[in-house]
């Protein structure tokens, strides 16, 4: 007899059984979301003013002056980790201010760590919102030169380390960049500062919001000659196998909704921490729909953040991570 076409189990066979109970689910439940999960992201910049971002209620671009109050916050809260991009005073060619020892971020490091010693601050390191085109690396002649990034991108990881980054974490998708990092941080005395790789990042059209937040929009052109292809999971699976071999300490999948597979995928080849990113038009989505009165919001972002954990996600960089410590902090009573 064939066990898999034998529908006849029932009646002895009920599943309902053992979610009968709130006590029974809890027994048999197989994922959990825990504070300890979650990475915050932070605007940085210049001045004392904090300003709404309009297509992320609830996230704001905030002042240096007045980071104090947002990283008490943070910190009552327990959530282990930030990680900070950075709204510059000035944009140029060469994203001076990206590596610049008193660059926006490296200011912001600096009284983050003055402030609270234990928060992780991750250093996402990118010249996207430092470049006047906009774009993540180097341009000439209407192209992003990989090469020439590399040198940029190692100096600005090397800055963010010396302001007391404790992880830096590479987005912007050069060839190479892990490895031009890693040389570059172990060589300025840095070898225990662990690299979280954007390994698998996506041309996504899900990062929009973030735009407006990071004012990072390309001023020409798209990203699509360098972030990944959409359709494409097992060339983020070479993309992971890469990044780890150049010296990765901990790999990125993003965005993580419409990549849940690719996340699934990582998991079984890796062993390394696996990190996923709940990206800015994933939370807008559900704020608009919540602000329609549409959709239950802390049914729906738990469902949602429980589900990148499922998918084999270790952590999880998302803009809910505060609301996600109150909603459990009341579940715990
Ligand atoms: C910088 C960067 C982006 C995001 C994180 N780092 C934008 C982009 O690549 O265009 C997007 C994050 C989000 O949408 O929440 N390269």
């Amino acid at each position: 007899m064939c066990a898999i076409a034998n529908y006849s189990v029932h009646p002895s066979h009920r599943m309902r059984r053992l979610r009968a109970t709130n006590t029974l689910r809890r027994m048999v439940r197989e994922t959990d979301l825990s504070v300890d999960d979650f990475i915050y992201p932070l605007f940085v910049m210049h001045g004392d003013e904090r300003r709404p971002i309009l297509s992320m209620p609830g996230c704001d671009q905030i002042g240096l002056e007045v980071l104090g109050p947002e990283i008490e916050e943070i910190v009552e809260l327990g959530i282990p980790a930030v990680i900070l991009f950075g709204l510059p005073e000035e944009k140029d060619e060469l994203a001076s201010e990206a590596y610049a020892s008193d660059g926006v971020v490296q200011l912001a490091m600096r009284t983050i760590k003055e402030l609270a010693p234990e928060l992780v601050v991750v250093g996402d390191v990118c010249l996207c919102e430092y470049t006047s085109h906009g774009h993540c690396g180097v341009v000439v002649g209407g192209e992003v030169q990989n090469d020439a990034t590399l040198e940029i991108l190692a100096r600005t990881a090397v800055a963010q380390a010396q302001a007391g980054a404790d992880i830096v974490a590479p987005s912007d998708m050069m060839d190479g960049r892990v490895a031009a990092i890693r040389t570059a941080l172990d060589e300025a005395g840095f070898q225990g500062t662990p690299i979280l790789a954007y390994s698998a990042k996506y041309a996504s059209a899900f990062y929009g919001p973030f735009r407006e937040a990071a004012d990072s929009t390309p001023q020409f052109g798209d990203r699509r000659s360098y972030q990944m292809d959409p359709p494409n999971a097992r060339e983020a699976l070479r993309a992971i196998e890469r990044d780890i071999a150049e010296g990765a300490d901990m790999v990125m999948v993003k965005p993580a909704l419409a990549y849940l597979d690719v996340i699934a995928k990582a998991r079984e080849i890796t062993h390394l921490p696996l990190v996923a990113y709940n990206v800015s038009g994933e939370y807008a989505m559900l704020k608009a729909a919540a602000a329609n009165g549409w959709i239950d919001e802390r049914r729906c972002a738990m469902e949602v953040l429980t589900g990148i954990r499922r998918a084999g996600a270790d952590l999880i960089l998302s803009y809910y991570a505060k609301d996600v410590a109150r909603w459990l902090r009341e579940e715990q009573g």
